[in-house]
């Protein structure tokens, strides 16, 4: 047990005096190395699907920062592109997809071909075995609200108002693509798990918009159905679930999912989460992005907040949402810095 690797332990409930950290995002647009690299593919979904390109980026905040994971580096929006849905990405202008509009649109979608994503599980592989041995390696996809968001409007929207609407014109029809995202989602995490990955988080970005009942049918139970097939199909491999904007769901979220870890979105008091739920439950998070940005005495007292407000717990250090292109590299340094210095 001793030479389990940091994050993994404190998945399973270990607090560690100085807590193990990685940050959402962390392969990206930020990194000068990760915009060279960019800049050599035709789009973005060629980048992900280029097992050389992808492995590499990957790799590039570790080679630097020597975190204690590494995230594969992919995006939510492969399980729609395999499920028959074109996807691009437009530069500056986030994903585009030919938007579902209809319950037909939802009847029309192709089976989840996991075949597709070969290059992903390749990905996997190649990172696999140029890990240091104390990094774990992180996989991930999408949750069904947040995947189903995207795919209902086409784009991404301030409200996820097209889906919401959706879901209350045509329910049978939404449901039905809950559903299939479930299955898939599952199917694909557990093919990570295959390839290679050693803990898997699922991200609900967009979790924050729904009303309680919308919440509960479209966040909370498809998201406690997908780890009770994983732990049912893969029970070795933690789960970290990231309900962006659950705010007072996050402890019921706590007693009901059966994960292993709960992200913190950059909104909740970490000093409230951590008193509201139960001793053992490791928690992520929650640095405020923008405190990265700007650096200096902000950042660390933003920092230390975040320490001492988890302090005791089993805890992984993050931030509460994915790191901002402008954040400049010397502050990522400043707060590795002031994190391991215990
Ligand atoms: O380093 C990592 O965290 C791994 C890679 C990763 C990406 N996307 C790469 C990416 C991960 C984990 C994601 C998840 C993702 N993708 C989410 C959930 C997490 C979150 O941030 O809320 C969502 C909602 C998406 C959908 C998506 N992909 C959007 C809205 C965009 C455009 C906005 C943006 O940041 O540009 C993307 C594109 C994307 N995915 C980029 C990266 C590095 C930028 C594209 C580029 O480099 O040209």
């Amino acid at each position: 047990m001793s030479d389990e690797k940091r994050l993994i332990s404190a998945l399973r409930g270990k607090a560690h005096p100085i807590p193990p950290m990685w940050l959402m995002r962390q392969a990206g647009r930020y990194l000068p190395e990760y915009r060279e690299l960019r800049s050599s593919a035709k789009s973005f979904l060629d980048f992900c699907y280029t097992p050389a390109m992808a492995a590499e980026v990957t790799l590039q905040p570790i080679r630097r920062f020597h975190f204690d994971a590494a995230i594969l580096f992919s995006d939510i929006l492969v399980v729609p592109d395999a499920m028959g849905q074109t996807v691009s990405f437009e530069s500056g202008e986030g994903p585009r997809l030919d938007p579902i509009e209809t319950p037909e649109g939802v009847a029309k979608l192709g089976a989840f071909d996991a075949d597709k994503l070969s290059p992903v599980f390749e990905t996997i592989d190649r990172v696999k075995s140029q890990l240091p041995s104390d990094v774990a390696f992180i996989g991930f996809c999408g949750a069904p609200w947040t995947v189903a968001s995207y795919m209902i409007a086409g784009k991404g929207t301030p409200d996820q108002a097209p889906a919401r609407l959706f879901a209350f014109r045509h329910h049978d029809a939404f449901q039905q693509l809950i559903d299939r995202l479930v299955e898939a989602s599952v199917d694909y995490l557990i093919r990570q798990i295959d390839a290679g990955v050693e803990v898997v988080q699922i991200f609900d970005s967009w979790a924050g918009v729904l009303p309680a009942n919308e919440f509960e049918s479209w966040c909370a139970k498809p998201i406690q159905r997908m780890v009770a097939k994983l732990k049912e199909q893969r029970p070795q491999t933690p789960v970290i679930a990231f309900v962006r904007g659950a705010d007072a769901q996050l402890p019921g979220l706590t007693r009901r999912l059966n994960a292993d870890g709960y992200g913190l979105d950059t909104a909740l008091d970490p000093r409230w989460a951590v008193a509201e739920t139960a001793p053992n439950v490791c928690l992520q998070g929650n640095l405020d992005p923008l405190s990265l940005i700007a650096g200096g005495a902000a950042l660390d007292r933003e920092i230390d907040l975040v320490l001492e407000a988890f302090r005791g717990r089993p805890h992984i250090f993050n931030l509460g949402h994915g790191i901002l292109p402008p954040t400049p590299i010397e502050n990522v340094e400043r707060l590795i810095a002031r994190v391991r210095r215990g």
